[in-house]
């Protein structure tokens, strides 16, 4: 294989720059050519490919987002738009692409190989979600975020002698919950994953207060309810304390990426190379203690399951 494309798809994450430099720098030290590709599938389909040079790449890789750019674009889901994507691979002359993304995007990767274009996926999202994999890129960094704002935000939980519910991302996942929670010494860690009890809930943080805690820090997973809700739910606590939430947002996504997330994104970007230069698509690459390993992309959609490692959870109320 002598010529490559790059792109990322599905939500951004800190570390898809480092990833993308890793992809270009290994691919053109080994003589071969990498066209990057803008704006996700929906630039795949339009077009909005360019031919990278090493420099191109260069100044990167300490910043987030994706300077490739990332798209949702639905009309990928369908044969007639992945064909319309071919066709531009075709036109560039393109023989293997690397996807970076999550596991949606695996999918659209997955059919161009099906049709005759081998990929090879690399999980980032800051999500953490994907199976097989114990890390994504980004998820690092984003549970540094999350973190830093969680400490401030005690900081004033505790002059006001508050409940504070902190909402943070991860989709139908509740690994961002689970690891900022434990970080930081949340009170509570509601997630997906485990199951909770409002009366209990509220039950622990009231007699934590009547223990002499001027604070309380619960940490919510998106997928769980809004902050909001699980707000509503809990008046006995909120006659009792003054509540407040704080929905984390964008922010999460956003920020320089990690030394992790860095070094995650080099082992990825090189592995991925290799594998198309063997002439083998159809896998994403991921890492399970601590080795780089592969998937194909089937078993990242049946068979394999993502579960977040729930003995944090256990250890957070071990230590509470
Ligand atoms: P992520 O990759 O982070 O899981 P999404 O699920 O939003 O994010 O998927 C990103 C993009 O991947 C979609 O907008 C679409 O272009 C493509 N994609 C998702 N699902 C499929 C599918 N079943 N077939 C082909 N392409 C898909
Ligand atoms: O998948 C990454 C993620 O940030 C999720 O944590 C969140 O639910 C979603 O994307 C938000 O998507 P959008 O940026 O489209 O609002």
């Amino acid at each position: 294989m002598k010529r490559i494309g790059v792109l990322t798809s599905g939500g951004d994450a800190p570390g898809m720059n480092a990833a993308i430099r890793a992809v270009a720098r290994k691919a053109i030290q080994d003589g071969m050519e990498v066209y990057g590709i803008r704006n996700g599938y929906a630039g795949l389909v339009n077009g909005e490919i360019f031919k990278m040079s090493a420099k191109d790449v260069s100044g990167k890789l300490q910043f987030g987002g994706t300077f490739l750019y990332s798209a949702r674009y639905p009309e990928f889901k369908e044969e007639a738009g992945q064909r319309k994507g071919i066709e531009q691979l075709k036109k560039f002359g393109i023989e293997g692409l690397v996807v970076i993304g999550g596991d949606g995007s695996f999918r659209g990767a997955a059919a161009l190989t099906k049709l005759g274009y081998p990929c090879i996926g690399i999980p980032g999202t800051i999500d953490n979600d994907v199976p097989g994999t114990d890390f994504t890129i980004g998820f690092d960094t984003a549970i540094n975020t999350v973190v830093q704002a969680i400490d401030n935000i005690r900081d004033t939980a505790g002059s006001h002698k508050r409940v504070m519910i902190v909402e943070v991302m991860g989709r139908d996942a509740g690994d961002i919950a689970l690891w900022t929670g434990l970080a930081s010494g949340a009170e509570e860690i509601v997630i997906p994953e485990h199951d909770f009890d409002y009366e209990v809930l509220q039950d622990h943080i009231i007699q934590k207060f009547e223990n002499g805690k001027r604070h309380a820090i619960v940490v919510l997973a998106e997928g769980v309810m809004s902050a909001n809700e699980l707000m509503q739910h809990m008046t006995r606590l909120t006659e009792q304390y003054d509540t407040r939430y704080v929905v984390l947002g964008h922010m999460q996504r956003g920020g320089k990426p990690t030394v992790r997330d860095r070094v995650l994104a080099a082992r990825f970007g090189v592995f991925a190379v290799e594998l198309l230069q063997k002439g083998i698509g159809g896998k994403c690459v991921a890492i399970v203690n601590d080795q780089i390993v592969t998937h194909p992309f089937e078993d990242i959609f049946s068979g394999l399951k993502h579960q977040p490692k729930l003995e944090l959870y256990d250890i957070n109320a071990m230590i509470q």
